[in-house]
């Protein structure tokens, strides 16, 4: 049965990291997976997090079935995290399953779509995140894209992408990135959000927000702004989030599937039938890193030892936006790369071309995506220089 199986290429972003490790160059920078990185080019333990795992090893008490829907007190504090003091949630309309990761959450959501609806449209932003129209297909629902990033420009569609989701069929899902947009790095600013919620309501589209980066663009509200107006405005709504990176979790998977519901009686059917879902494809969620988020979000020291450490990142990741316009400007480039700046959370297309995205890993073993997707948290003082100086030579 096996011999009928054809090769499928390596993925396209998880198959750079093999190919980093691998290479022996000692200059080598790794711009391509979306993982943090610190000034010493290190993905370390959140000091927040080593407190909480040392809080859990001494505290833990069993290690039987967590149930259908994972750490109950984790998914309520997702819930606030997420809406903050929303009416959705004192009017008892939200409901939350612990998810394997943000891409377990987003196959929670894509069953949960089929069962309401088999012939549903997943509309996405063209470019999205890689990951995310197999991940719709691989459930059997029809992926359609609508206009978003204008790459010649650097800027958003906004027209044009206004335009096609006003002929989105009622019922039909629209996937839209919550903040540090995977992986132009561009997002909508409140007045345009303002807009596509009224246009869910007027056209009658669900929307599916993808919260991957919460805290990682302006901050932890901030960042969730988008979303808490669009919960105020439509009756029903998915949440896809993930505490992979803001946590610093990604190897734990850690993340969430919220669904709100226009009433309270909507949101218990709803429930049933997401912990359905989770049954049958995973039954229930691993326990850990729900546990290390929940104690966080349950210590007031902990959380403001978290924020600091959130604050730090997203710092790093600012500065570092500058210092990439200032010091390209400074070696002579003659392109314009000041967009990077107005872009937020870890990715910005560079707009370079494939002989050029080559170039540097082949000749400078610089890695990144090969749609020119950088991850700006893979520079830093000690390899700014040298990233400079291969950008100036492929540039030439
Ligand atoms: C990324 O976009 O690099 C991350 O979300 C990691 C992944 O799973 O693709």
């Amino acid at each position: 049965m096996f011999s009928t199986l054809k090769p499928l290429p390596t993925d396209p972003i998880l198959g750079l990291m093999a190919a980093f490790k691998q290479d022996t160059n000692p200059n080598k920078i790794d711009l391509g997976v979306g993982v943090y990185k610190d000034e010493q080019g290190n993905t370390t333990v959140l000091r927040a997090v080593k407190k909480a795992e040392a809080f859990r090893l001494e505290n833990e008490t069993t290690k039987t079935y967590i149930g259908l829907a994972g750490n109950l007190d984790f998914c309520q504090k997702m819930e606030h995290q997420l809406l903050g003091e929303h009416p959705a949630l004192l009017a008892n309309r939200v409901r939350t399953a612990q998810a394997p990761g943000g891409t377990g959450a987003l196959r929670v959501a894509a069953e949960f779509i089929k069962r309401c609806n088999t012939d549903a449209t997943v509309w996405v932003t063209t470019p999205t995140w890689a990951n995310h129209i197999s991940l719709f297909e691989a459930a059997g629902l029809t992926v359609k894209e609508y206009p978003y990033y204008d790459y010649e420009n650097k800027n958003l569609r906004f027209d044009d992408m206004i335009a096609t989701l006003k002929t989105v069929p009622k019922g039909d899902i629209v996937l839209l990135h919550a903040c540090c947009h995977n992986p132009s790095g561009m997002d909508l600013n409140a007045e345009q959000w303002q807009v596509v919620a009224e246009l869910a309501k007027e056209v009658g589209f669900t929307p599916l927000i993808d919260i991957a980066y919460q805290g990682f663009g302006s901050g932890l509200d901030v960042d969730a702004a988008g979303l808490r107006l669009l919960a105020a405005t439509v009756e029903e709504l998915i949440i896809c989030s993930s505490c992979s990176k803001n946590f610093g979790l990604y190897r734990e998977r850690v993340g969430a599937c919220t669904v709100i519901a226009k009433d309270a009686a909507q949101a218990d059917v709803s429930n049933s039938v997401m912990l359905s879902v989770v049954r049958s494809i995973y039954s229930m969620p691993p326990a850990h890193g729900a546990d290390i988020v929940a104690t966080i979000l349950g210590s007031t020291e902990l959380t403001q030892e978290w924020h600091q450490e959130l604050d730090e990142m997203r710092g790093r990741i600012n500065e570092y936006r500058g210092l990439i316009k200032t010091r390209l400007a400074q070696a002579g480039v003659a392109q314009d790369f000041s967009f990077i700046e107005r872009q937020h959370g870890m990715f910005s297309f560079l707009g370079i071309n494939k002989a050029q995205i080559e170039r540097l890993r082949d000749e400078y073993a610089i890695y990144m995506v090969g749609s020119s997707r950088v991850n700006i948290a893979g520079i830093n003082h000690n390899n700014i220089d040298y990233f400079v100086k291969a950008m100036v030579e492929v540039l030439k």
